[in-house]
């Protein structure tokens, strides 16, 4: 049995076209069912539906043999414990640094709020910068508005949600795409079935692109 640990929306839309080019079909919508484990067309593969951020739990873990997750969650979650063999190509965006459109940069020590904790320490350690982060869980774009930072980290694609609260992109992080991951434990134990599904996905992928 092969377990794949996937998150509602962008990544399982954009992931189930791949699956199924492996013959891998839900039986129900995973959408709009109640159920968090998900039978497939193949009797040898489920499916788990989990939160964005905990799919790496659950794959290092051995919950999951397989799952697929942003770069920026992977980047955020840290670690060795993972295989990364496969670079899907969705959920295209950029990890950025964004504030107030016009305002200058405080002088004093930056307030960020992010998701993003590690990645926020990571990028401004490197930058020799002293800054306080604000955990928060959404709707950072708010932050700035009301006072509780000055900037904040976050993934953009159109930026229409920047625009949109009077925020601009400032400077990039990371390019961000999701990846297939994989558990060390799985990947020599069921080494055959999963070399096969990424060999499969790889092609669907480049066929794409
Ligand atoms: P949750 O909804 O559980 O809080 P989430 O917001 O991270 O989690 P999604 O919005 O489904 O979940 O995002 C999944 C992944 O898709 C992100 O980790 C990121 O890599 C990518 N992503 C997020 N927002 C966008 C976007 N606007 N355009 C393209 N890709 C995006
Ligand atoms: C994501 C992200 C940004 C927005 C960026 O939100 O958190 O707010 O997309 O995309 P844009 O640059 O095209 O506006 P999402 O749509 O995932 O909603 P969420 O708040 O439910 O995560
Ligand atoms: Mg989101």
């Amino acid at each position: 049995m092969l377990t794949i640990a996937l998150s509602k929306g962008r990544i399982l839309d954009d992931t189930l076209p791949l699956l199924e080019q492996a013959g891998i079909v839900p039986t129900e919508n995973p959408e709009k069912s109640r159920k968090l484990i998900i039978p497939t067309t193949r009797d040898d593969v489920r499916l788990l539906i989990v939160r964005a951020t905990d799919v790496p739990t659950y794959v290092e873990l051995g919950a999951a043999d397989l799952g697929v997750a942003g770069k920026d969650v992977l980047l955020e979650y840290g670690g060795q414990g993972l295989y990364e063999p496969l670079d899907l190509q969705i959920a295209r965006c950029k990890l950025m640094t964004a504030g107030p459109v016009d305002t200058p940069e405080p002088t004093g020590r930056l307030r960020v709020a992010t998701k993003f904790v590690n990645v926020a320490k990571r990028y401004y350690a490197e930058q020799g910068r002293q800054v306080d982060i604000i955990k928060l869980y959404g709707s950072m774009e708010l932050a700035p508005l009301v006072g509780l930072a000055d900037k904040i980290i976050d993934v953009v694609d159109t930026g229409n949600t920047l625009r949109a609260n009077g925020l601009e992109p400032q400077e990039l992080i990371a390019h961000i795409t999701s990846r297939l991951i994989v558990n060390r434990a799985s990947m020599k134990m069921k080494h055959t079935d999963i070399q096969t599904l990424i060999d499969t996905l790889s092609a669907a992928v480049n066929a794409r692109h």
